[in-house]
């Protein structure tokens, strides 16, 4: 029997049991996907007994992805990009660890808005660890051709940009962020506005374009007042549900030896679950 897990402190919340027990049932996999807290203090340990403890591996959550990069002896490329990991697998004896944060987004963007302008600019909002997958993930695949990088803070956006290599990263300030969106074909909000229990994101889209996609990854609700806004311009929207449920396919395809579906189904469990 395959078993893996999600580690984070508090992990109480966490949907991907959810997720990847759906897979095991679906493929028939005799396995289990367990949620375990972990302190800070105890993530060395736990994961340098993930194998005694009878795991093929692990996703790390909040606040460990930042510590736990750093613990792995082999860390794969968008990882190192992003300075973080939030998918753990043991092959030959070695610890490996890798980003799907940057596939979740980008695959169910192609889902969800298969004919989106590529190659062309997309304003960020946000340059917390997510903004940094995405924009990473929207500059070096090519789909951007600018990003334009836009944080209340501005030193934290500024400190973001000088770490990519690409070049098509610019930084936005704050306040500049309404007019930002003009000629964007993607605005992504990262930040944790508009999530349940937070302000909404004050943002005029008057400055984007029809045809523009505006995809938000707060995923409570999962209609943020971002993305009503955005319908009611006509734009489409992209929620931050498929983000959550397509990082999870590359870990369980590591851990159990099937690449698994985002289907329909799997989507309507966990936005049940989510109250919606
Ligand atoms: N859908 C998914 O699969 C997925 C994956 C990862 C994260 N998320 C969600 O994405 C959000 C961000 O996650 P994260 O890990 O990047 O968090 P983070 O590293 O803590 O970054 C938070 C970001 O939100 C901004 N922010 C917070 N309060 C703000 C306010 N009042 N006004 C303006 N900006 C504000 C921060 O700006 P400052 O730098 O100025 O503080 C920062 O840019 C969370 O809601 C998380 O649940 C979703």
């Amino acid at each position: 029997m395959t078993n893996a897990c999600v580690i984070g402190w508090p992990i109480k919340h966490s949907r991907s049991p959810m997720i990847h027990n759906y897979w095991l049932a679906q493929h028939g996999i005799e396995g289990r996907y367990e949620k375990v807290a972990v302190e800070p203090a105890d993530l060395s340990d736990f994961l340098k007994n993930l194998a005694q403890n009878g795991y093929r591996g692990c996703n790390v959550t909040v606040p460990h992805k930042e510590a736990a990069f750093a613990l792995a002896d082999v860390v794969h490329d968008e990882a190192i990009a992003v300075q973080a990991a939030n998918t753990f697998w043991l092959e030959g004896g070695q610890l490996h660890a890798d980003n799907t944060d940057i596939y979740g987004f980008l695959a169910h963007l192609e889902q969800s808005a298969p004919n989106w302008h590529k190659g062309q600019s997309v304003t960020v909002l946000g340059a917390g660890g997510a903004a940094r997958a995405i924009a990473y993930g929207l500059s070096h695949s090519g789909a951007a051709s600018e990003v334009r990088l836009c944080n209340r803070t501005l030193a934290r956006a500024q400190a973001l940009q000088a770490s990519f290599k690409e070049h098509n990263v610019s930084v936005v300030d704050w306040q500049q962020r309404h007019e930002a969106l003009a000629g964007c074909a993607l605005v992504v909000n990262t930040t944790s506005l508009g999530m349940e229990g937070s302000p909404s994101l004050d943002l005029s889209l008057a400055a984007l374009p029809a045809s523009a996609v505006v995809a938000d990854i707060v995923y409570v609700p999962l209609e943020t007042p971002l993305l009503a806004q955005a319908r009611q311009k006509g734009c489409r929207t992209v929620d931050g549900l498929g983000m959550l449920l397509h990082q999870a396919v590359p870990g369980f395809e590591r851990w159990f030896g099937v690449r698994p579906q985002v289907t329909k189904e799997l989507r309507d469990l966990v936005v049940a679950d989510l109250g919606e």
